[in-house]
């Protein structure tokens, strides 16, 4: 190194920089882990260097510039999610296949203004399996999306521990979510307008990373990934074409690994995967690929046309997800691919005691252009399914229109008891690979498909579960609706012995602010606290009341607290000041 002149030095240092920023391939983000009792997620406006020139305008969930932490959560715990909003606009978070009451759920009528505190909170009691948060606002979704918010959720159970399956995470136990953008002349991603700009992106981005490539070990490795995209379906497999193993659906294990060498992902679909590469040299290379030519008509993304409302750069390619580079074997490899994993029960047909039907059509019968379910454009103040807590349903999704779509349930899990024969060469029975517990299912141009829920959480027409196809542009343009859960007893016990009231104490507080209630049985369903200008500070689901109201991080001045009381959902609003 000492012969070597400065300027030759300067040389190589510049060789070296513009080789790492030119790439070929850049190394895949790993979204940073966050679990334990409190979680705390602040979702901001940032910018990406996603590609050469300027930075694009993005949002994500603390210190990451798209997407946000992976949440790993356990099963039995109960998790506390301290959720800021530091974004312009009003947001709402969503847990993907979460069970948790409605009032947690994050759904469109969870909105939480720019600097609001909301602080959800429940017991875990998913299996192990692998869900995501992300936005819900109505209108919104979609831009809030693609700008970057969004993360993963990963569930632990012991059941899964004890099996031989990897679980180092970013290094054995990948999790890649799939997506796609277009850009503008000043790299800002394009929103479709639904008219020139189109609905599917042009440049893959794994993990929020352009042109993806990670190092993985020469052993059996999990993947679990995530559509995270608008409206593209991903047709998944290696460039070799060698075989992989579906161990998971959206919620959990399956009761044994399923091998494929494709797998259709769609919108909001997880799957987790086996890949055995113990047979592999390190120094190879190779390609997880989606293999998006010559796919079946209504194939979400797999138009030929590369310009239009439905036209791509990606469209009818097969392309790269991730580039495999094979390195070094680790020190307590997984070498097999085990041969049984979890114990499912799946409900059937005959548990089902209510059915409803779901028809994909087309808005023509009630003069829109858009995607309904039932003729029945989504409406925030309509209520459209009522189910009794605890019922097991039978939920029927019929498509005899042009176009792919999904079926996503909040809450719930469902088990697929029967696909038609369809256009995407399935079967007319449930295939290994889709018989897991799942929470969206793709019904195809032409499909049928049939699954049964037991439906456990409450949800009030307040904060009602949503259902909908989660190709974002649909549920955005109103292939939505929701539903309550109701306890049996609904209605009987409305009339209190004592009539609510309740006191503030202490005021003016400094640190906590306690309420008694004058009925010990009385209880809050949500505290909002807002300033005197009517900004909203902190919103409460259900607020565990006994510790206080932590009001410490306040600023000194007069707030208004608006309890909402649980048997009457009747609204009262207190001053209390803040010291
Ligand atoms: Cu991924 Cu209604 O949600
Ligand atoms: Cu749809």
């Amino acid at each position: 190194m000492k012969h070597l002149s400065m300027k030759a030095l300067r040389t190589i240092v510049f060789i070296l920089i513009a080789k790492n920023c030119f790439a070929q391939y850049n190394t895949l983000v790993i979204p940073d882990t966050l679990s334990g009792a409190t979680i705390n997620l602040t979702v901001k406006d940032t910018f990406a260097q996603l590609r050469k020139g300027n930075q694009t305008i993005t949002a994500a969930v603390n210190n990451n510039t798209f997407w946000g932490p992976t949440l790993i959560l356990h099963n039995g715990d109960t998790v506390h999610m301290n959720v800021l909003n530091k974004l312009n606009d009003s947001t709402t978070m969503h847990w993907h296949g979460m069970h948790l009451p409605g009032v947690m759920d994050g759904g469109p009528h969870q909105i939480i203004p720019p600097g609001t505190l909301w602080q959800p909170y429940w017991k875990v009691t998913n299996s192990a399996t692998t869900l995501w948060y992300h936005p819900h606002l109505m209108d919104m979704t979609l831009q809030q999306l693609i700008a970057g918010v969004g993360g993963f959720i990963i569930i632990r159970d012991s059941l899964e521990a004890t099996l031989a399956l990897p679980r180092t995470y970013g290094v054995d136990d990948i999790p890649l979510a799939l997506t796609s953008r277009s850009y503008d002349g000043s790299n800002q991603f394009l929103i479709t307008d639904m008219n020139t700009v189109s609905q599917y992106g042009d440049y893959m981005l794994t993990n929020g990373t352009p042109k993806a490539q990670y190092n993985i070990p020469k052993q059996v490795v999990r993947f679990r990934v995530l559509n995270a995209e608008v409206m593209r379906g991903y047709n998944l497999g290696f460039s070799d074409n060698r075989s992989f193993y579906v161990i998971g659906n959206d919620q959990g294990l399956l009761n044994a690994p399923a091998p494929v060498t494709r797998f259709y992902l769609m919108p909001g679909e997880r799957i987790e995967i086996l890949a055995d590469f113990s047979k592999d040299v390190v120094g190879d290379t190779l390609d997880m690929n989606a293999f998006n030519s010559g796919l079946p008509s209504g194939f979400p993304g797999g138009d030929t046309n590369k310009h239009g409302l439905n036209g791509s750069l990606l469209n009818d390619t097969t392309f790269t997800v991730l580039h495999i580079n094979i390195s070094a074997t680790t020190t307590h490899p997984i070498t097999k691919i085990p041969a049984k994993l979890a114990n499912n029960v799946y409900w059937t047909a005959k548990d089902a005691t209510v059915k409803r039907n779901f028809f994909v059509t087309n808005g023509a019968g009630v003069g829109l252009k858009q995607y309904l379910f039932n003729d029945t454009a989504y409406n925030f103040n309509q209520i459209n399914e009522h189910v009794q807590q605890n019922a097991i349903e039978q939920w029927t999704i019929a498509d005899n229109y042009f176009n792919t779509h999904t079926f996503h349930i909040h809450d719930v899990q469902f088990k697929i008891i029967y696909r038609s024969q369809s256009s995407f060469g399935y079967a007319d029975t449930v295939q290994s690979y889709e018989s897991g517990w799942k929470d969206n299912v793709f019904v195809s141009k032409g499909d049928t498909v049939v699954v049964i829920a037991k439906f456990m959480d409450l949800a009030d027409s307040l904060h009602p579960f949503m259902f909908h196809c989660h190709m974002i542009n649909h549920e955005q343009g109103g292939m939505m609706g929701q539903f309550t859960v109701s306890p049996g007893t609904v209605g009987i016990n409305e009339v209190q012995s004592v009539p609510f009231n309740y006191t503030l104490f202490p005021n003016p507080a400094s640190n906590r602010l306690y309420i008694q209630f004058a009925d010990p049985n009385s209880r809050a369903y949500y505290i909002t606290i807002t300033d005197m200008l009517g900004r909203v500070k902190y919103m409460l689901p259900y607020p565990e009341l006994s510790k206080g109201i932590d009001v410490s991080t306040l600023a000194t001045g007069e707030y208004l607290l608006q309890l909402t009381d649980d048997k009457t959902k009747r609204t009262t609003t207190r001053k209390f000041i803040k010291q």
